[in-house]
């Protein structure tokens, strides 16, 4: 993966001879959300100033990370397997070290070095910049541990490393930790609280991406609509803030724009919203701003109130529907997808019928479903039983999949026999004479190649299609390019 080191980071090697004269290579794998990924690209940033140089390969690793997940009982299940494989390679090999960063390292804390004998490093989320000390123990041949979460945003001056990237689409995180307290939630466990980034330093990482040849960013964040900076600081302790503070916030909205307008050729999408704490002021920026893509992640979870309730989201079914109206009312060709969770505790068939029927009067373009898994530590895991079998649980899963399936279909429908602006990210995985690429409501388009390139903006007329994916022709350039 040497190649990720583009003539910057090269530039830097050098710099940094004395070090890479013993260089060493680092294997990084990620697991879960796009936050992880992108943290990944943070830690690859930490540790190329360290001498460390990536590698895909697991057997010539000096040191491996594995930046885990533990959203579900499944995600953290996949991590340990994968360090039983890290493991046998070990044993091979007893100079490699093992780290494990992100969301098991810090519910677990030190419980994981008990519980995996071989790993020598555990590091939370908010620990990265504490890497080159921490592995300065671990060559000392102690075991380090940091899991301490953070007030600040943490990374805002790090520039990542890009990983396995196609050079045309990137995340930068501009908010970490979460406030909400869903009860079914890990993460405002193991991401800590609240805070935002310095809109500076998010345009800046912007600037620097679009000089690189990136065509689109995602902005990234727990919950992005709550964005909010008003000097740094945690987003509960903004009511402590002084008056001029409050008078120079700037809010998601804000910031929207304020990314729009510093590169115009650019396009920007956000993910995630949560229903509560979008406003509409981010609704009617995304109408101002073409470079905007009219494509919202508005995870809903449930479709009944009392379901809806018990998870503490701050919503209820018609605030739901009510927003989802302004939204195609402000946007009318932006499309919604959402994350559903099936068989939280106390689920009857009548909530689930709820979760249909809010469903079918959506049409989500699509979504991530998954069955309940109950998490320690969780309001839900301490105070409710998780009494819905599992094969209740996997039953209603199936049955929102198919629904989920039939309004792909639909949705992906509406553009068939149009024109739609297509930015060319990679290969088709199917076809080596075919591009893919998304329009702006992100729906994956394939069409010849022809003699278009990575990174060009092309014009596609969609001629069939599957229920995700578009099939057409290019066009010409479109005036974007
Ligand atoms: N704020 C983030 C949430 C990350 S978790 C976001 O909105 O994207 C991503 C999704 O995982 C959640 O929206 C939820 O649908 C699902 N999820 C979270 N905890 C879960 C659990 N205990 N069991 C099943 N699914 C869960
Ligand atoms: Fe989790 Fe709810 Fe936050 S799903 S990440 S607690 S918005």
């Amino acid at each position: 993966m040497e190649e990720i080191f583009d003539e910057n980071k090269q530039g830097e090697a050098l710099v940094l001879e004395g070090k890479t004269a013993n260089s060493r290579k680092l294997f990084i794998e990620s697991y879960g959300c796009a936050m992880n990924f992108s943290d990944s690209e943070i830690v690859a940033s930490i540790l190329s100033k360290e001498g460390f140089n990536t590698t895909q390969h697991l057997e010539d690793a000096d040191l491996v990370l594995v930046n885990t997940c533990s959203i579900r009982d499944k995600a953290e299940q996949t991590v340990r397997k994968r360090l039983e494989k890290y493991n046998a390679v070990k044993r091979i090999n007893p100079g490699m070290k093992i780290g494990v960063l992100g969301c098991m390292a810090e519910r677990l804390k030190t419980k994981f070095l008990e519980e995996e004998k071989m790993v020598d490093l555990v590091v939370g989320p908010d620990a990265y910049k504490d890497l080159p000390n921490l592995i300065a123990e671990v060559d000392e041949g102690h075991q380090a541990v940091n899991v301490i979460l953070s007030k600040e945003e943490t990374y805002g001056d790090i520039s990542p490393v890009r990983l396995h990237s196609n050079g045309v689409t990137a995340f930068v995180s501009i908010t970490r930790g979460c406030d909400n307290m869903c009860t079914f939630c890990v993460v405002p466990f193991t991401r800590g609280r609240e805070r935002s980034r310095d809109p500076q330093s998010i345009l800046e990482e912007i600037n620097d991406l679009w000089d690189k040849g990136f065509k689109e960013v995602t902005l990234l964040g727990q919950n992005v609509d709550s964005y909010l900076w008003y000097g740094g600081g945690l987003k509960k302790d903004f009511n402590k803030a002084s008056d001029l503070q409050k008078a120079t916030a700037t809010n998601f909205a804000q910031l929207l724009e304020l990314c729009a307008k510093a590169q115009p050729k650019m396009r920007f999408r956000f993910s995630t919203s949560n229903p509560q704490d979008m406003t509409l002021d981010v609704v009617e920026t995304m109408a101002r701003f073409k470079n905007i893509c009219n494509y919202i992640h508005l995870p809903v979870q449930s479709g009944s109130n009392r379901i809806l309730k018990a998870m503490n989201r701050q919503h209820t079914r018609e605030d739901y529907f009510e927003l989802i109206d302004n939204i195609k009312r402000i946007l009318p060709d932006c499309t919604i997808s959402h994350d559903i969770i099936t068989g939280f505790p106390t689920e009857t068939e009548a909530d689930h019928q709820d979760t249909l029927s809010l469903m079918d009067y959506v049409k989500y373009a699509f979504g991530y479903m998954f069955a309940y898994s109950e998490r320690p530590g969780t309001m839900a895991e301490r105070k409710l039983e998780d009494d819905i079998p599992e094969a209740v649980k996997k039953r209603r899963l199936q049955e929102v999949v198919d629904l989920q399936q039939k309004h792909s279909k639909y949705r992906t429908e509406q553009f068939l026999n149009k024109t739609v602006e297509v930015l060319i990210e990679k290969e088709s995985k199917k076809s080596d004479m075919h591009w893919m690429g998304r329009n702006e409501q992100n729906t994956v388009v394939v069409f010849p190649k022809e003699h278009y390139n990575i990174g060009d903006f092309v014009n596609v007329r969609t001629t069939d299609c599957t229920s995700a994916t578009l099939i057409g022709v290019a066009v010409g350039y479109s005036e974007n390019n």
